[in-house]
């Protein structure tokens, strides 16, 4: 059973590629971003903490986040999508050495022009749970501010607004070099074109797993 994980600037498509690859081959998709997103929704102590920090576009803390994620995870029985961790060494090591220790996996990363994510993001909508993406330009809802499937309203995140999307930018391009190195180095790194439309990204995620 292989796993996969899935680097890439915010925007790059990870999350509509994981939401397309757990309909299609039944992958279990676990985004870090979503897990502190609900405890945000819940109001729970955990959510209190992050909220400020995710709302400014910084990372929060290895150890919290670790935590979450193993709660969230059951590597015996599924296969796994691990998307937005690590967002960096020290979570590359931790995923490598704690977590997929004597697992098969492999590191795709979603090479994309930075400058056309802005766009993307500001016109993302997605449902609460962040399980239905739309945009407003390449994939609008049928209805105006309705989730197609469930029906549900959907909302623009707080941090797609336009100076957080540049924070988490430059977030990004100050942590990925080691990581990609790191996997690089373990001979697990596959790159792939995200600024092709959804279904060309789609079929280059397809190749690589048939090698
Ligand atoms: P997280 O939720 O992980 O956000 P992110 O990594 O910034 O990624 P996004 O969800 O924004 O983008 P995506 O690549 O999934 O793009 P999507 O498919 O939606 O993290 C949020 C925050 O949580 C962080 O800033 C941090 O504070 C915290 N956090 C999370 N994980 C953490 C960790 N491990 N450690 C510490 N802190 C952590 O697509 C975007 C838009 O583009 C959509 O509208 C979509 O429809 C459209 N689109 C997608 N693909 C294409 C395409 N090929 N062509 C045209 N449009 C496309």
């Amino acid at each position: 059973m292989k796993h996969l994980v899935f680097l890439g600037a915010p925007g790059s498509g990870k999350g509509t590629q994981s939401s397309k690859l757990k309909q299609e081959l039944g992958f279990h998709h676990v985004s870090t971003g979503d897990l502190l997103r609900k405890e945000i929704a819940a109001q729970s102590q955990l959510g209190k903490r992050v909220k400020s920090i995710m709302d400014a576009g910084q990372l929060v803390s290895d150890e919290l986040v670790v935590e979450l994620l193993k709660a969230n995870i059951d590597l015996k029985k599924d296969q796994y999508i691990f998307d937005g961790y690590p967002r960096n060494l020290v979570q590359a090591k931790t995923l490598h050495e704690q977590i997929l220790q004597g697992h098969d996996y492999t590191a795709i990363y979603f090479s994309v022009d930075t400058e056309k994510l802005v766009t993307r993001l500001t016109n993302r909508r997605v449902t609460k749970d962040g399980k239905h993406i739309y945009n407003l330009i390449t994939n609008p809802p049928k209805v105006a501010g309705k989730c197609d499937v469930t029906g549900d309203p959907l909302i623009h995140r707080d941090d797609d607004k336009e100076e957080v999307i540049r924070n988490r930018m430059d977030v990004f391009t100050s942590t990925i070099e080691p990581v990609l190195k790191f996997y690089k180095d373990l001979g697990i790194l596959k790159t792939l074109q995200a600024d092709q439309n959804v279904e060309d990204v789609y079929e280059s995620i397809l190749k690589i797993l048939k090698k």
